[in-house]
């Protein structure tokens, strides 16, 4: 079996070896995985074509030789994720060059955690793992839950914060055949509690703060550039809670820019609320240490996270991407919600965060009138 990737520290670079079970380094930060990618696409125009024979198959085996070369085919569970629309809507945002929304609402589970999680759970199952945990918002769990009940022989637990996810939500991880738990705590402490769980018991973990779930999760901007003809936007907009989604975008993006398949860098723009805005007040003051927060209630439950586990990752990425985060209101969240779905695109509350920033960010000329825009609309409105 070919072993092409490595865990690599973000801070130290200390290595580990990919089959080891292992979430962050001796030192205490977060792992990334490195892999030889220049082996196998030595050629970047080559390689492009030869997605053309490969557009029958799903999209993270399309991409797998650049999302995660290691994992072997025959370990793959896949629910069909991916191939998720992109729809141009510029003619009612005439403000923009261009504006367009990815929908990873439309996956199996109705939320862009597939992505990862073909990654995550295939691993696991190469690995062997008979128990998978995650702590949750809603939307991990429920493709977790979906991938774990999909593979056999693979037990999901998940922990959610009592009565703050949508009923939806919850019945998705327990209809999937999860155990769930519901903690009267928030997300937070539900995501420490799983960190002590896996570090007492043989439980893999399943959070994005596992680098394996990352890789999957980088499908999402590489299918989007796919789908733009490799053609690079001015800005790519993205909710941001605990801050997985962030840093698997730039790690894609520059994996893709470092093969020469793109030949620029977009900049990325975070977008978190009012009510939960970690990564925002580091941003304000010149990309500062983190200061956990107690996330309050949002209609965005979604992302009502104070303590984001890959923080460190998404600010090397936003600094790497000229990145820039905003916070919108309840009232501009629920106000653009309201006018995307107008349009017959239902989207999620913690997706028009991302919108809603992107208004902002055009009022205020960060983003100008003839820049490219594609935000990512990160779960369907059916959940929420
Ligand atoms: N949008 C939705 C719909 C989400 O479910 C999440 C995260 C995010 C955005 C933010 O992504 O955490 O990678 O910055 N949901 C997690 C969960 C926390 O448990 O479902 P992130």
């Amino acid at each position: 079996m070919t072993t092409l990737s490595n865990f690599r520290c973000i801070s130290c670079s200390k290595e580990y070896k990919i089959h080891e079970i292992r979430y962050l380094c001796d030192c205490g930060d977060l792992l990334e995985v490195i892999h030889d990618l220049q082996s196998s696409i030595s050629n970047p125009d080559l390689w492009k074509k030869s997605l053309d024979n490969k557009m029958q198959q799903t999209a993270f085996l399309r991409y797998q030789n650049i999302l995660f070369p290691s994992l072997p085919l025959d370990s793959i569970i896949s629910l069909h994720e991916g191939d998720t629309p992109l729809y141009d809507v510029s003619d009612q945002f005439p403000e923009f060059g261009s504006f367009k929304l990815k929908h990873e609402g439309i996956n199996p589970t109705l939320s862009f955690k597939d992505r990862g999680m073909v990654a995550g759970v295939s691993w696991a199952h190469h690995l062997d793992c008979q128990h998978v945990i995650c702590a949750s918002t809603g939307d991990t769990s429920a493709a977790m839950a979906a991938y774990a009940g999909y593979a056999k022989n693979m037990q999901g637990i998940v922990l959610l914060p009592n009565g703050k996810i949508s009923p939806e939500q919850l019945s998705q991880a327990i209809s999937y055949g999860s155990l769930t738990i519901g903690i009267e705590t928030d997300f937070d402490d539900c995501m420490r509690l799983v960190q002590e769980l896996t570090r007492k018991h043989n439980i893999y973990l399943l959070n994005s703060m596992n680098s394996i779930r990352i890789e999957g999760q980088k499908a999402i901007g590489i299918e989007l550039l796919h789908q733009l003809n490799w053609e690079v936007p001015d800005w790519i907009i993205i909710p941001v809670g605990n801050a997985g989604n962030i840093s698997a975008l730039g790690k894609g993006l520059r994996e893709l820019f470092k093969l020469g398949i793109i030949d620029k860098l977009p900049r990325l723009a975070g977008i978190q609320t009012e009510a939960a805005s970690p990564l925002y007040e580091s941003f304000k003051n010149s990309y500062a240490n983190l200061i956990p927060q107690k996330a309050k209630s949002t209609k965005a439950s979604a992302i009502q996270i104070g303590n984001p586990v890959s923080f460190n990752k998404a600010i090397k990425e936003l600094k790497k991407f000229n990145g820039v985060v905003e916070i919108v209101s309840e009232i501009e969240l629920m106000d653009w919600k309201a006018q995307i779905d107008s349009l017959g695109i239902s989207i999620c509350p913690n997706s028009s965060v991302a919108v809603s920033g992107a208004m902002k960010l055009r009022d205020n000329e960060i983003i100008k009138s003839d820049d490219d825009v594609v935000v990512i609309l990160t779960a369907h409105g059916s959940k929420f």
